[in-house]
């Protein structure tokens, strides 16, 4: 089972992006590209990154028609992302064919992940705004659950809801978990969280942490940290 940290470069441009990778020195951590750095960058950032060796998460959170979601995994897997996302609320049919377009070749595939509710939603406009009227843990394990049944490797979920997804769904299925914090760090706008090694007890298997590393004062050192941390080294 992998289990690794996952760094959120969380960074409006390359520069920024390779400034911080620098202080990393010779570490070749995985890394996650948003909607932010991705735009502001361009999809070759993904290759450059690549042939230096780093991993990539591509949290794009793809949402569309089954078509246009297959081609757009298509030319995804093709920059070489090691691990991608879409929403599980574009239905079973859009996951499935998502998972043709990272197919299509017919090489190694990378990972294929999906979001159930982002955490930002409420259960309170889960509700009221978008109608759905079950519970929030009902709504995630069911998207879970249509996630894996359309053939997705897991979820991102909350490190908190890691091992009710597990027991529900197989400890083969994923959860790569943010809203992770130091015990001693300031946890931000974030707020259920968890400290790396309470998600490594929780069963997460890849954790991804942003501002503890990229705005600590010695990014390596927080890196190595959360490393050691949550592999219980
Ligand atoms: O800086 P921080 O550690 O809070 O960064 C967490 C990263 O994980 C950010 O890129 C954020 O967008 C992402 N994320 C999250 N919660 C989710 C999904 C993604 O914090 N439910």
């Amino acid at each position: 089972m992998p289990k690794d940290v996952i760094i959120a470069c969380d960074f409006a441009s390359e520069a920024q992006t390779f400034a911080f990778l620098e202080k990393l020195g010779s570490e070749r951590p995985f890394l996650k590209i948003g909607m932010e750095l991705f735009y502001a960058a361009g999809p070759n950032i993904v290759r450059k990154l690549k042939d230096k060796g780093y991993k990539i998460f591509l949290d794009l959170k793809l949402h569309d028609i089954p078509n246009t979601v297959e081609k757009a995994m298509r030319v995804i897997a093709d920059l070489g992302a090691d691990m991608i996302n879409v929403h599980a609320a574009g239905t079973v049919a859009m996951m499935e064919a998502a998972m043709r377009g990272v197919s299509a070749k017919g090489n190694a595939r990378p990972l294929v992940i999906s979001v159930t509710q982002l955490t930002s939603t409420d259960e309170a406009r889960m509700q009221n705004e978008l109608l759905i009227g079950k519970s929030l843990p009902e709504t995630v394990l069911h998207y879970a659950q249509n996630a894996q049944k359309a053939g997705l490797d897991g979820v991102v979920c909350s490190p908190l809801e890691a091992e009710s997804i597990h027991n529900a769904l197989g400890s083969g299925f994923l959860t790569v978990t943010p809203g992770i914090r130091f015990a001693d760090g300031e946890k931000g706008d974030q707020v259920r969280v968890a400290t790396p090694a309470k998600a490594r007890k929780l069963g997460s298997d890849y954790i991804v942490v942003g501002r503890p590393i990229t705005e600590a004062a010695d990014p390596a050192e927080a890196y190595a940290r959360a490393v050691a941390d949550f592999l219980g080294r």
